[in-house]
């Protein structure tokens, strides 16, 4: 019984056996295969990264008429690209992007060591355009090597569809270095005032890399409405960051504009000779402009034919480029009460004097005209500050506090108290209680015979 019982187990366990080895030897040999055939597959997939064949062109319409998509794709499994530009009926336009493109390739294949290190490209466009038929593109190129974090940089390109050729910021600025140096100055003081760009990059890195050269200015957007700039931290090669961006509203730098950029404004020039008189009062308007009280104030010194000196701060004017306009354009005189309105006799002479220049190019900038006189912030001046400018230095003898009261009707209490000719009263058009007390001051003043002039005709 027990050995019957043995015996017909191992006729089982025999049956097992001979199935488990017909298995084994079947999965072996499949193996075997398989593994010969990826051995194949990659050898070939290496030949085709040297010498990439898989790549794919496709090309498609836009939404603007003229502009051609084109797509290239390669599938190739470690060194995958997807590259989208835009492409006209125009050689010069189809050149530059082409030479842009075979680069940015080119790079990366050789990066990627053909296949050796995985990675990944993408370069996607945007067309953005002016109404002058003028259009931007920007192409965002999109790299990954290996292990090491994406990079993005923007490339742009400009091009007239009316007349097949490119443009540059050389256009767009009338050729003019002077234009370039203000609109440098400017771009600086965004970038400066941008909290999480300076935390990031240090001011000379800034200043670095916006120095007024044509160069560092090339790459940019235009719209009807903006200009967007983008500054590489190197230009030595493709696929690095260009991560320090600003964008200006050209109703900031209309000044600076070629034609076909500029914005249509109306300018009808007020020139009016000062009253000859004695009894001559300058009255003073300091740290604007504001764009509400400001233009309270013009319309009260409108009321009362009275022209006034504003002592502006230029980070004001910056923000307000407008107000600023339209003071001058009033008949008003527009003078430098420096960009922040720092104590000067306690800064270094570079600051200083970058206080009163950047301000000073501002004013020139918006309003078309020089700053006429200089007034220090808190009338706090030395001899190192009075170094730092040409500029006639205006200071006050009637303070009507009103910065302090903040009251319509001390105001007047103020002046009357002080007041005598040739008298420079000292206010700020930034305070509603200035703004609202005003016509009450200039009722008193001219009831007495004074006439108004500016601060420079005193
Ligand atoms: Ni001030």
């Amino acid at each position: 019984m027990n050995r019957k019982k043995l015996k017909r187990r191992s006729f089982w366990i025999n049956t097992f056996l001979l199935f488990f080895i017909g298995i084994l030897t079947i999965s072996t040999f499949s193996l075997m295969t398989m593994a010969t055939k990826k051995d194949n597959a990659s050898t070939s997939e290496a030949n085709k990264v040297t010498v990439p064949t898989k790549i794919m062109f496709n090309t498609s319409e836009s939404d603007i008429p003229g502009i051609k998509i084109v797509t290239e794709t390669s599938t190739d499994a470690s060194a995958p690209f997807v590259l989208q530009y835009p492409q006209t009926e125009y050689s010069t336009h189809n050149k530059a992007v082409f030479q842009y493109i075979e680069r940015a390739k080119e790079n990366y294949l050789t990066k990627t060591q053909n296949g050796k290190v995985e990675g990944d490209l993408t370069i996607s466009y945007e067309i953005i355009s002016h109404s002058s038929k003028k259009y931007s593109i920007a192409l965002t190129t999109n790299r990954v090597i290996g292990e090491a974090s994406e990079q993005q940089r923007i490339e742009s390109f400009h091009w007239n569809l009316e007349t097949g050729e490119n443009f540059t910021i050389k256009d767009v600025l009338e050729n003019d270095s002077k234009h370039l140096m203000m609109l440098s100055t400017l771009v600086r003081h965004n970038l400066y005032n941008n909290s999480t760009l300076s935390n990031e990059f240090s001011q000379d890195k800034i200043r670095l890399e916006t120095q007024p050269t044509w160069e560092n200015f090339d790459q940019f957007v235009v719209t009807d409405k903006s200009i967007t700039f983008y500054f590489a931290e190197s230009e030595e090669e493709i696929g690095l960051v260009n991560s320090i961006v600003t964008t200006i509203p050209l109703t900031t730098i209309n000044e600076l504009l070629a034609e076909p950029f500029q914005l249509l404004i109306e300018e009808d020039e007020v020139t009016q000779a000062p009253a000859e008189t004695t009894k001559k009062v300058a009255l003073t308007f300091d740290d604007g402009p504001n764009p509400k009280t400001t233009v309270q104030i013009l319309e009260i010194l409108n009321k009362y034919d009275a022209k006034a000196t504003f002592f502006m701060l230029g980070n004001r004017v910056q923000a307000y480029p407008e107000i600023a306009k339209q003071v001058r354009e009033e008949g008003h005189e527009i003078s430098n009460h420096s960009w922040n309105h720092p104590d000067l006799t306690k800064l270094s002479t570079e600051k200083v004097q970058r206080e009163i220049q950047d301000t000073n190019t501002i004013i020139e900038m918006v309003t078309g005209e020089k700053s006429t006189s200089f007034r220090p912030p808190y009338g706090a001046v030395n001899a190192a500050v009075r170094q730092q400018t040409n500029l006639p230095i205006v200071l006050w003898d009637v303070d009507t506090l009103d910065w302090q009261d903040r009251d319509a009707h001390q105001l007047l209490v103020n002046v009357k108290r002080d007041v005598k000719g040739g008298s420079i009263i000292l206010m700020h058009d930034i305070h509603q209680s200035t703004a609202d007390g005003l016509d009450a001051v200039l009722a008193y003043l001219q009831s007495e015979d004074y006439t108004f002039v500016k601060a420079s005709d005193l």
